[in-house]
């Protein structure tokens, strides 16, 4: 390479370099990754020569060699592994290590590029220089701003296919400024090249005489990246508390920033207590200073009460503890993000209940705005306050892309819904706490001589919840039991009058109503809840919100077609004439409970008979908390 290394800035000495390409996808991603590892040799001879014989047989690129497909090959073989989405390749100069993500995958690619992103210090923005800037070159920019990314490259690819035209590079290069400018970054380089014919990638390209930039290989190798994690703050997050035996305990993990000594004064977030660290244990003996990046063991000198979870710092410079806080949002998953639903959110070493209690606003890609919106949809990004269930500990993402990040994760299917990125905490959550009350459940529930209950009834309209709970209700209150109902279509005579049907509207019903089962249950009464809640992720939401027993899910399992021949409402006739939106089990749909703690079916008995059904099954159940 034609590199003065002693003109070259100093980047340091075989450091790494995390970057992603991102690009549409005939822009040339693929082929560029592909001559890159070739030009810095990382091709060994038995791939070469597979590669020549598939370019020659398959290529789109006549006696050249397609270098897509050395990619693209490597992606089949990946495919097989299907739980990774990004590939990690690997290539070295003698001025530095690179590590690149390629991130595959057309319709999920904002999941794939937040996933390779989140780790990446520089982004190389592949433009087709025929096209310019597209909608996604301004999407994959702005995820990457998003995302923590300071420095762009801006690979001005196919240059050879416009002659070399300086004008149409520079016409591509003021557009991108024009529009980078609100997006934060420290560096946007500009070059033109060839990918396929290797202009401009690793060697200077004699065919652009009005360039006297950098090369690709040389921006990559030069560029100063301020990722340096070690000056931030000390954090340490816990992920396992090490006792292999009594004499040693130790609190293992890796270090997320910033460096700790032995003799240091530390502060674990949770509990507020300080210690000191005594040893530094690794696999390969004992350290006295170790940094980020690295895993170790640290024991400290008192015994603390520390668990998976906990985040060390120091003590003048310590993580924010909330239960409330303000993050974006780059939303992944087919069915949208519902304000109101309980997700499971985790952090670096911790897991809890979430939700997302408003959606502010939602940024529109192309200009950057912000927009109300009710939901967010696949792909889509943006603001919003978020409530866990327990405090979880952080910082801003701006200031720690470790400790400022979380995901969110469907309860149902498990799948990874969301990338999140932590913006502040919310007043709210530092100066709203809870009050203690001497009279408590316990008391109440005693003085009833019941142990509470949530009798969650759940059932198409017309199934005959109410009917059964009304039965249920009568039998209770002759035993002596102290009980209440909410009921559905009553409660949207009043506290829910403002809702209506759609999804967004069900969920914000069903969480209003199970906040207030929970509060009756609390002042000790047996509460029967009728609500057709016919989504499954909403009556676990509501199910995680009460001690463990309390809730106790009764499906009225009466067929559609019972349902719509009893028709007490009318609602059925309606909505099979097409003159009812949203209507469950018709034109919205109705998702039947796996594992109910009962399950009721109508036709096989009378209402008093099922009702007695529920109260056998509470009478295992009745004692006082
Ligand atoms: S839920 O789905 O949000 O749980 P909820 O139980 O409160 O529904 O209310 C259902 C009642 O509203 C039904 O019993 C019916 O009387 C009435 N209703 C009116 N429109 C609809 C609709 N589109 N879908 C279901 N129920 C409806």
């Amino acid at each position: 390479m034609a590199t003065d290394v002693s003109e070259a800035p100093a980047a340091s000495q075989n450091s790494l370099l995390r970057f992603l390409t991102c690009g549409s996808v005939d822009d040339g991603k693929s082929t560029l990754i592909g001559r890159l590892l070739y030009d810095t040799k990382m091709i060994f001879d038995d791939q070469m020569r597979s590669l020549e014989r598939d370019s020659s047989r398959f290529g789109t690129t006549g006696d050249d060699i397609d270098f897509a497909l050395l990619v693209d090959g490597l992606e089949a073989e990946r495919e097989q592994g299907i739980t990774i989405d990004v590939a990690y390749r690997f290539f070295a100069t003698d001025r530095r290590k690179f590590i690149v993500a390629d991130t595959p995958g057309h319709e999920e690619y904002t999941r794939n590029m937040a996933t390779g992103a989140s780790t990446a210090d520089l982004a190389v923005v592949l433009v087709d220089a025929r096209q310019g800037i597209l909608g996604q070159t301004r999407r994959h920019s702005f995820i990457a701003s998003l995302l923590g990314i300071r420095h762009i490259i801006l690979a001005v690819n196919k240059i050879d296919l416009v002659d070399f035209d300086e004008a149409v590079f520079s016409r591509i290069v003021t557009d991108y400024q024009s529009f980078a400018k609100t997006l934060g970054f420290a560096s946007i380089c500009p070059i033109p090249l060839s990918a396929r014919f290797g202009d401009n990638v690793c060697s200077p390209s004699s065919r652009m005489p009005w360039y006297r930039g950098k090369t690709l290989i040389e921006q990559l190798e030069s560029v100063e990246t301020e990722t340096d994690l070690t000056g931030r703050p000390f954090r340490f997050p816990v992920q396992l508390v090490s006792r292999p035996d009594d004499s040693f305990r130790g609190l293992s993990g890796e270090i997320a920033s910033g460096s700790i000594r032995t003799g240091q004064e530390i502060v674990l977030a949770k509990s507020g207590q300080t210690t000191c660290v005594q040893r530094i244990v690794t696999m390969d003996g004992d350290l006295a200073e170790a940094e980020a990046g690295q895993a170790v063991t640290l024991v400290l000198e008192d015994e603390v009460d520390a668990s998976r979870g906990d985040l060390l710092s120091l003590p003048d410079n310590r993580p924010t503890v909330a239960d409330h806080f303000q993050a974006k949002l780059i939303w992944f998953d087919s069915s949208p993000l519902m304000p109101g639903r309980s997700y499971i959110l985790r952090t670096e070493n911790h897991s809890t209940s979430a939700t997302v209690t408003t959606l502010k606003h939602q940024i529109d890609i192309n200009s950057f705005m912000h927009e109300a919106a009710k939901v967010l949809q696949m792909n889509e990004i943006g603001v919003c306050n978020i409530s866990t269930q327990t405090p979880i500990l952080f910082d801003a993402y701006g200031e720690n892309r470790v400790t400022g990040n979380f995901i969110l994760i469907d309860r149902m299917s498990n799948a990874t819904v969301a990338a999140g990125m932590i913006d502040h905490p919310l007043r709210r959550a530092l100066n709203v706490h809870w009050q203690t009350l001497s009279v408590d459940k316990k008391v109440r529930s005693e003085l009833k001589a019941q142990r509470p209950a949530v009798l969650w009834f759940t059932g198409l309209s017309g199934a005959g919840k109410s009917t059964v709970a009304n039965a249920l209700e009568k039998m209770l209150t002759a035993q002596g039991r102290h009980t209440y109902m909410l009921d559905g279509d009553n409660l949207r005579h009043g506290l829910n009058r403002d809702l209506g049907f759609t999804a967004e509207d069900r969920v914000e019903n069903i969480r209003r109503t199970a906040e207030v089962a929970k509060l009756m249950a609390d002042a000790g009464l047996i509460v029967l809840v009728c609500l057709i809640s016919p989504f499954r992720a909403d009556r676990e939401t509501a199910r995680a919100m009460m001690p463990e027993g309390e809730f106790i899910e009764i499906f009225i399992d009466t067929p559609i077609s019972v349902c719509a021949e009893r028709d007490p409402k009318g609602l059925y006739k309606k909505a099979f004439a097409g003159q009812l939106a949203n209507f469950t089990g018709v034109s919205s749909p109705y998702e039947a409970p796996e594992h109910p703690e009962l399950r009721l079916d109508t036709t096989a008995g009378t209402a008093e008979e099922l009702a007695a059904q529920v109260a056998a099954y509470l009478a295992g159940h009745a004692h006082p908390v």
